[in-house]
């Protein structure tokens, strides 16, 4: 084990000296083992608590418990805490609210795939009112897990690849969960997750190891983080990964000089999921006492099962001073927070009007679902169908009528009778209309049996429009659920390829976790929809749009590989030394095979994919069509304390209406650590009626040219920029200005 030189402290900067006071208080009335008791979670199983779990609370043993939402079985155990045990210190409660309660938002991937923080920030509201009617107090979310790997499986959990977009995703979050106040009886206590840079495993295979080097570490993967502790996240939750040799669970310089000491973090610290004794697993430590200390040192306050603090902190603690102070330390983190939620002073059975009624809920649910979805094709206009000429529709694809599979990873709560899948919403939409003639062709996405394909291409053959429901169930992305080949599983893109072939328009529905890779069969389809795992609203988000009732406005929060080799592609790479350039790539089917090896340019691309991604960040089709104007700026330098105002003008100069994200992009021409090509630095989404134009304008100060740069510090640096507008990553970034310093 590497020795610990520093114990955690808490930089007392937003503390209310009245809760302050009741702390301490409690804390002079508590003996040692029930202050260890504070910083043990136990798992309450899935509603069948073992028996030894109200006794244990009852004997002060316990701080939280997590994973049961049986609303009787976790008043029962809240109600032992508060009235036998010796304090009645209550219970936090926890519970994986990830992407909604019973009622299933988008997965999260999907929900920054909308960048429409607000709304995002609504739903979490919902959820979270939802789920603290059952008694939950605490929700293991915000996941912000900045991640350039499809392949891993939590991708799905994560905002995507963009530190500002996930950044904002965090904020939102983070303010749906804990509402105005954090003892609203609505409002659950946020976690942000997973501390830090576990979006970095290795070949994207979860629980791998990362190598996060510090400029990549702050300028990456801390950014989200640093959002989501400036909007109040109530909690942290640290990784189970290996960073370059130290554990995130025991890892001080994060635990300790970031979140505490720069950042001023006065909340609570939890471990991922028995964490703490995987660090001897990890190698880092010898014994699960050691464990302990480690994890303790650091900075987590409170164990997530395992209970290694239970076992060993005491005799570890063993009148050692300094050790005695971070428990108290810790204890008080666990215990300001219950006191923040009001969990003293009978929050939970205050609870009066609510907007969030069962309808409000399922319809902020479509709402989102519908934003989620993101257009990468429309070949002729083909969407939206025209329901007055339509006679018939083929419905086809194993995900068209899957009320479980389109509700994603992280349900434990989903309700699946809630969900309306795409066949039933389709069949009501067009009642009267048109034929809706179904056919699931495989009964899973992985299925590799073609028996059905015939049909499925004389169904569509004889139809008006084939419409086919592909992608991923819900058990192929999630936790420990990381694909190598990120194709359609099975034997879909024959499916697509037969499809195609029929001659009938064919409109192709991903439901999927992950970015898949799509080149294969991409320009099969006529138009394409990418609608994530969309939640228990899939059918009538996906009607709306399939019928024109809305158009797509959801944008990638992730690039799109041309095949599974590709990956790590994201728009925000380094220039390298020898960047490609479409002048200079030659493909693989092309290349002379005696070819002098420096005859094509030595340039960084794959001879079979390219450089570019198939579909970038940013990117995503809508019924209107917006045209930008080109980029103005304010000014040609700034200085510190200047704004420069970046504008453009963006028309609608289609026939149909429809939201536009309008992004602004960055770079810094030459930095003391080398910078993006381009960094996305703002966005807003405006609403275009057709004809219409508005004038889009962001400002930007010295701030957001900044970086985290050599030492670690947020650093602007004086020299050029270019940066311009536009509607996804590719914009070239047309004007300059020069910073200069004060
Ligand atoms: C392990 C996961 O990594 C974490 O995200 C989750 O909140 C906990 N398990 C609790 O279920």
């Amino acid at each position: 084990m590497q020795g610990t030189t520093k114990i955690s402290t808490n930089v007392e900067n937003n503390l209310d000296s009245e809760i302050e006071q009741r702390v301490t208080a409690l804390i002079g009335r508590m003996t040692l083992s029930e202050k260890i008791g504070q910083l043990n979670q136990l798992d309450a199983s899935w509603g069948h608590p073992p028996d030894y779990l109200g006794p244990r609370i009852r004997d002060g043993g316990v701080g939280s418990i997590l994973n049961t939402a049986d609303p009787a079985i976790v008043a029962e155990l809240q109600r032992i805490a508060i009235e036998e045990s010796r304090l009645g210190i209550p219970l936090l409660t926890g519970r994986d609210v990830i992407h909604g309660f019973q009622t299933v938002m988008p997965i999260p991937l999907g929900q920054a795939a909308s960048w429409h923080p607000a709304l995002v920030q609504r739903a979490s509201r919902a959820s979270s009112a939802e789920a603290s009617r059952a008694g939950i107090n605490w929700t293991f979310a915000p996941m912000i897990d900045v991640t350039r790997d499809p392949r891993w499986g939590r991708v799905a959990e994560s905002p995507g690849e963009d530190p500002y977009l996930a950044g904002e995703m965090a904020k939102a979050l983070v303010r749906g969960v804990q509402g105005e106040s954090l003892d609203d009886p609505e409002s659950l206590a946020a976690c942000a997750k997973h501390f830090a840079g576990y979006g970095a495993v290795e070949a994207g295979r979860d629980y791998a190891a990362t190598n996060v080097p510090p400029n990549e570490m702050r300028n990456v993967h801390l950014r989200a983080f640093r959002a989501a502790v400036d909007a109040g996240a109530a909690t942290v939750m640290t990784a189970f990964t290996d960073i370059d040799g130290v554990p995130a669970t025991a890892n001080e310089h994060l635990l300790s000089d970031v979140l505490r000491d720069e950042w001023g973090f006065d909340g609570m610290v939890v471990s991922d999921w028995d964490s703490v004794r995987q660090l001897e697993i990890h190698g880092f430590t010898d014994s699960e006492a050691t464990s302990a200390l480690a994890a303790f040192k650091a900075g987590v306050d409170m164990e997530m099962v395992g209970e290694s603090y239970s076992r060993h902190l005491e005799a570890a603690i063993d009148g050692d001073a300094t050790l005695l102070q971070r428990l108290d330390n810790a204890v008080a983190n666990v215990l300001r927070l219950k006191f923040r939620m009001g969990l003293f002073d009978g929050r939970a059975a205050a609870r009066g009007q609510t907007e969030w009624t069962a309808q409000a809920i399922t319809e902020v649910s479509r709402e989102l679902a519908r934003a989620s979805v993101v257009m990468l094709r429309n070949e002729k206009n083909t969407l939206p169908l025209e329901v007055d000429r339509l006679k018939s529709v083929a419905v086809l694809g194993p995900l068209a009528d899957a009320p479980y599979q389109q509700l994603g990873t992280w349900i434990f709560d989903g309700v699946v009778d809630r969900s309306v899948t795409p066949l039933t919403a389709l069949q009501d939409a067009l009642k009267g209309s048109a034929e809706v003639r179904y056919d699931q062709v495989f009964e899973t996405s992985r299925s590799r049996n073609l028996v059905n394909l015939s049909s499925a291409v004389n169904l569509a053959t004889q139809s008006d429009v084939a419409i086919v429901f592909l992608g991923e169930e819900a058990i192929l992305s999630g936790e420990a659920h990381c694909r190598a080949d990120i194709r359609l599983p099975g034997a879909q893109e024959a499916l697509v390829k037969a499809l195609a072939a029929c001659g009938t328009p064919l409109v192709g529905v991903i439901l999927a976790g992950r970015p898949l890779a799509l080149g294969a069969v991409a320009e099969c389809f006529d138009a394409l929809l990418y609608a994530w795992h969309p939640g228990s609203q899939a059918g009538p988000a996906l009607a709306d749009l399939l019928l024109g009732q809305a158009s797509p406005s959801g944008k990638l929060p992730i690039s799109f590989p041309v095949m599974s080799g590709q990956v790590p592609v994201y728009y925000s790479q380094k220039n390298t030394g020898k960047p490609a350039t479409d002048d200079t790539i030659a493909h693989i089917d092309a290349i002379d095979s005696y070819a002098p090896q420096t005859s094509i340019g030595m340039t960084s691309y794959h001879l079979d994919a390219g450089f570019r991604p198939l579909y970038p960040f940013g990117f995503g089709l809508s019924y209107g069509t917006f045209v930008y104007a080109p980029t103005r700026l304010s000014a040609s330098t700034m200085t510190g304390n200047d704004v420069l105002r970046v504008s453009t003008t963006v028309k609608n100069e289609g026939l149909r209406s429809g939201d536009e994200v309008v992004q602004l992009y960055l770079r810094d021409v030459a930095a003391s650590l080398t910078r993006p090509v381009k960094e996305l630095i703002g966005f807003q989404r405006v609403q275009l009626a057709p004809g219409e134009s508005t004038d889009v304008v962001f400002e930007v100060a010295a701030k957001d040219l900044g970086f985290y740069g050599p030492r670690g510090r947020w650093v602007c640096e004086p020299g050029e920029f270019h940066i311009a507008i536009g509607g996804d990553s590719r914009v070239e970034l047309s004007e300059r200005f020069t910073y200069i310093e004060n």
